[in-house]
């Protein structure tokens, strides 16, 4: 990982990084949608479709292609949600990334280059609801470049941004199906805090997030 170039983002990064961004996001998508056919809603609905069609149709065929149906719209639906929510964070932040992350002296906006090629981002700002902390965002690396230590590179760069700007630590949120980021961020330190239900999938999902810390001073 000898070529790994870290610096602020530049408008001319504006696609590659939203697309390094989507496709971040929507891995998650298969992991979700296991998660999802593993809740006893779903299983239930399953199970009293099947019975019912058996029932009434007295046919085999019928019943089994109904819950086939079933699970394919359900995938449908995970996908649409995650569709939803990138859509959500591309009219936010990722829609005026210099605004919100270059133009305030705490938050900052990087990309990792290797031989001249955007393949990694990452974020931060101040935190909402804890004044002493600023908030990571936006880690993602391509698939193509992923195990050289880039992400890991990325959270130090954070690590020492926060530092310097004279806060206690970093925060974070991720999702509970984004096993990878989790061993990325217990490995360069962070500690889990809490889990709580992402408020848009709760209930559909039951979909949480874990919040991480990493204390930068002394
Ligand atoms: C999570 C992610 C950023 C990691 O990027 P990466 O560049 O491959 O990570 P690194 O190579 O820097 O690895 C950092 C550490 O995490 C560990 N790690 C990363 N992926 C791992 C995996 N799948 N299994 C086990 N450990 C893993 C590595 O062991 C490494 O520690 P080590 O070098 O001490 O062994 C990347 O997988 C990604 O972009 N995922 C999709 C987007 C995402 O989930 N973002 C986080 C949102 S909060």
């Amino acid at each position: 990982m000898t070529d790994l170039k870290i610096r602020r983002y530049e408008e001319d990064d504006d696609e590659v990084v939203k697309e390094i961004f989507t496709m971040g996001m929507m891995e998650q998508v298969p992991a979700s949608f296991m998660h999802m056919l593993k809740q006893p809603l779903m299983q239930m609905l399953c199970v009293c479709l099947f019975c019912t069609l058996m029932a009434t149709s007295k046919s085999f065929l019928l019943p089994v292609l109904a819950v086939m149906l079933l699970i394919a719209g359900a995938r449908r639906m995970v996908s649409y949600l995650f569709n939803c929510y990138l859509d959500e964070n591309m009219k936010r932040d990722m829609a005026k990334i210099r605004e919100t992350y270059l133009t305030t002296p705490n938050s900052c906006f990087w990309v990792g280059e290797i031989d001249g090629r955007v393949v990694a981002t990452v974020a931060c700002l101040p935190a909402e609801k804890q004044p002493e902390c600023l908030q990571l965002k936006r880690m993602s690396v391509r698939r193509s470049h992923r195990g050289q230590g880039i992400a890991k590179a990325l959270c130090h760069t954070v690590a020492e941004f926060t530092r310097s700007r004279g806060y206690q630590g970093v925060i974070l949120h991720t999702s509970v199906f984004a096993t990878d980021a989790q061993y990325l961020y217990e490995r360069v330190g962070y500690q889990k805090m809490r889990q709580f239900l992402n408020p848009l999938f709760a209930r559909i999902l039951n979909f949480s997030l874990i919040e991480y810390r990493l204390n930068v001073q002394p």
